[in-house]
């Protein structure tokens, strides 16, 4: 049984790894020629490549000499990636951290994290009603992307900022919202199991596998902002999440420090 799944597994790699190895370079062809990149997979609507070029991008982010537009006391970071690449997961032991570090029980080290919140835009997308119905066939929600920024906004552009956003994509928060994009990534073979324990429908697990193979993500996070503040954490293992969550805690608490905070 062990024995025909591995195999399975095996022959399904393999044949995902040639179809990678075309797509990936049909990919950058597409990219490099029309400087965008290739089709929005998930549940994301149309509208998304109209409103990253009216309000994301890199034409957002600001001159070293210009006014802040909205000053933070804390940063607010998207935590991004292929579902199934940790991002939920990562957000959610981050939030411990947070909570220990609001009621006090948390180590001194954390003290910075206090005023920090997990934003899961899954959450907001469903009780929010930013979305344009349910995909049945997909199981997904149609996201409209106009009002789900409606609804993020008094949040990220607040003095406290410190928003955590737990989400698939990245490019449609105006750089001026952001103050760090962490890309998740996951091997194959661990995204394929996370995937297949959820009982995706096949064309969706199959799109997933090749978002991640394609790094679909990380082009989006880098297409849309500047590149210091994109980084790319792998996520295959916990102490993967365990080195990946202490380094994003340190980077808030240097951030804040940073100005003096
Ligand atoms: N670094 C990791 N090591 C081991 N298991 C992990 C890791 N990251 C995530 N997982 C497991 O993978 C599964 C999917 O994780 P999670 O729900 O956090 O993904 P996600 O990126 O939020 O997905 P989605 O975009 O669909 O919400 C969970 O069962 C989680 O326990
Ligand atoms: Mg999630």
């Amino acid at each position: 049984m062990a024995t025909a799944r591995t195999g399975k597994l095996f022959a399904y790699i393999s044949i995902q790894n040639i179809i990678g190895t075309f797509a990936q370079a049909a990919f950058w062809l597409q990219y490099c020629v029309t400087d965008r990149p290739a089709t929005r997979y998930w549940d994301l609507s149309s509208k998304s490549s109209k409103l990253s070029s009216s309000i994301g991008g890199r034409g957002n982010v600001m001159a070293d000499d210009a006014p802040v537009e909205h000053a933070r006391r804390n940063p607010n970071i998207i935590i991004t990636g292929t579902p199934g690449t940790g991002k939920t997961t990562h957000c959610e032991a981050l939030a411990a951290r947070i909570a220990a570090a609001a009621d006090g029980t948390g180590p001194e080290s954390d003290a910075a994290l206090a005023e920090l919140r997990h934003i899961a835009v899954n959450d907001v997308v469903r009780d929010g009603n930013c979305h344009d119905g349910w995909d049945a066939a997909y199981q997904s929600w149609l996201v409209d992307e106009d009002k789900l920024l409606d609804a993020l906004e008094p949040d990220m552009t607040s003095a406290r900022g410190g928003c955590i956003v737990d989400w698939h994509a990245c490019d449609l928060f105006p750089a001026s919202w952001v103050d760090l994009v962490v890309v998740l990534t996951a091997d194959t073979e661990p995204l394929y199991d996370r995937l297949a324990l959820r009982n995706y429908p096949e064309a969706k697990m199959q799109e997933n596998i090749d978002a991640e193979i394609m790094q679909v993500l990380l082009a989006e996070a880098h297409d849309a902002y500047e590149p210091e503040i994109v980084v790319e954490l792998a996520s295959n293992t916990p102490d993967d999440m365990e080195a990946n969550v202490d380094r994003i805690a340190a980077w808030v608490t240097q951030w804040r420090k940073d100005r003096g905070v």
